[in-house]
């Protein structure tokens, strides 16, 4: 294990992995997934769903995925196998750390698709196109990008080369240098936005859209939805909040750090459907119009807002750079793993898996053209990614590492890693007997909706 953890890097302060994980937790799951699955699943009483997911269940299981990952400090496979054999347990517990690959491999393959669409508004942003643009035409444009397999093939191809360029650099080389600016950018943008929003005609109404819950609308799917919405936005139950950790030097508290990183997520996903509720109730446009949400309503309130084409580009800008440092978090525990167990050089290990990666979002960018007609389960290929992974996959992955956490690792080990004083009771409690339950009677009562 001592040779693996030479191997292996580290950050180089509290602030790095805090900056970093929030990095891999900020992205499209907060301003472009958030918005639209609250606006397909009802509003809020999804959001108060969402927001219990993500106390309740996701802080715990973030702690304790963090927490394994510094104590085996290698990829997420060989972590779950040293942490076996350390409480002399089945070393099959490493299938844990090859399910999280798998999934961040699916979601970075669709997820590239998407960051590529924000890619290309922020030069429809910058050209002027969407100056004083009404609601029809903003949305005219986001489908002709739809269904261009093209344009969306370009995109994609250049969003994976750069993830794959960046992970190619190494931890603190590209991972850490990539997410310094981005996150303070970010905010800023989003309090624009919510000024806007706050002056527009709809705001009362997106937010009580957005807060108000109608429990009536709460079924055994949206709670599927909303607990697997904490699952991805917070990034969790696939290794990569794990390989992260396992990058962190020991004297850092990971229970405030990650419990800071939670926080940031839901606020930034908060503040990005406060921004656009408004703008769909002001335009007359419906919150249901799933995944093309934020191209048809942002370009709209862009559009009107004095150097709104600025803005807007600035917008996009730092959207693909959410996304891309939520890429590179997505892919790293395949490539840690090319690099580690299968002696490959950093670069080829980035290039296989870019490869493989980029092949599989194929299947996305034609699942909103040419094959939306091929469907399985009454979902396109896009859908059906999206939802094995957030809604099976991640759930899995996370009812694993709490099981892992809470009933095999030797109580001391995790006491000794965590360092929590009297809040380890509650951590504790959490993980054995809240976090595991509570996702496998959703996923169960959720399974007829297959
Ligand atoms: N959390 C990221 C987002 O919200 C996506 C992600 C999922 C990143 C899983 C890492 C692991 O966009």
């Amino acid at each position: 294990m001592t040779d693996q953890r030479s191997l292996h890097n580290q950050w180089s302060s509290r602030l790095a992995f805090i900056l970093a994980a929030s990095g891999s937790a900020i992205g499209l799951g907060n301003i472009w997934k958030f918005p639209y699955l609250a606006g397909e699943n009802g509003g809020g009483a999804f959001v108060l769903v969402y927001l219990l997911c993500v106390a309740a269940v996701g802080v715990p299981i973030m702690i304790a995925e963090t927490m394994l990952g510094r104590r085996g400090r290698q990829n997420p496979i060989n972590t779950m196998l040293s942490l076996a054999q350390e409480a002399k347990a089945n070393p099959a517990w490493h299938y844990t750390g090859w399910l999280g690959v798998i999934s961040g491999f699916l979601i970075l393959s669709y997820y590239s698709v998407i960051a590529g669409w924000s890619m290309l508004y922020i030069f429809k942003m910058n050209s002027g196109l969407m100056h004083h643009i009404s609601p029809e035409s903003a949305s005219r444009i986001f489908e002709e990008l739809k269904y261009s397999p093209e344009i969306q093939f370009i995109w994609h191809t250049i969003f994976m080369a750069a993830t794959m360029f960046i992970v190619s650099r190494g931890v603190s080389g590209g991972l850490e240098r990539a997410t310094r600016f981005m996150m303070p950018g970010l905010f800023v943008m989003l309090i624009l936005l919510d000024g806007y929003a706050l002056s527009s005609e709809g705001f009362s109404q997106g937010i009580s859209f957005l807060f108000k819950p109608d429990f009536s609308r709460i079924n055994g799917e949206s709670v599927l939805v909303a607990m697997g919405q904490a699952f991805f936005s917070l990034g969790l139950g696939m290794g990569a909040i794990m390989i992260y950790g396992s990058y962190l030097p020991d004297h850092v508290s990971i229970s405030k750090s990650t419990i800071f990183v939670a926080s940031a997520d839901t606020l930034v996903a908060l503040l990005a459907g406060v921004a656009i509720f408004p703008i769909v109730f002001a335009n007359h446009l419906e919150p249901t119009m799933g995944p093309g949400l934020i191209f048809q309503t942002l370009p709209i309130a862009f559009g009107q807002m004095p150097g709104g084409s600025t803005f807007g580009a600035l917008f996009f800008l730092l959207v693909f750079l959410a996304a891309i440092t939520s890429a590179i978090a997505l892919i790293e525990p395949a490539v840690a793993w090319l690099s580690e167990n299968r002696a490959m050089p950093r670069e080829t290990a980035c290039l296989w898996s870019g490869v493989a990666c980029w092949l599989s979002g194929l299947g996305t960018v034609f699942s909103f053209n040419v094959w939306s007609d091929v469907t399985w389960f009454g979902k396109n290929f896009f859908e059906l990614v999206d939802f094995l992974t957030a809604n099976i996959m991640l759930p899995v992955g996370g009812i694993l590492v709490a099981f892992f956490a809470g009933w095999i690792m030797r109580r001391e080990n995790s006491e000794e890693e965590l360092e929590m004083g009297s809040a380890y009771a509650y951590w504790r409690f959490a993980v054995r007997y809240v976090s595991p339950f509570a996702v496998a009677l959703v996923l169960l009562s959720a399974i007829d909706v297959i």
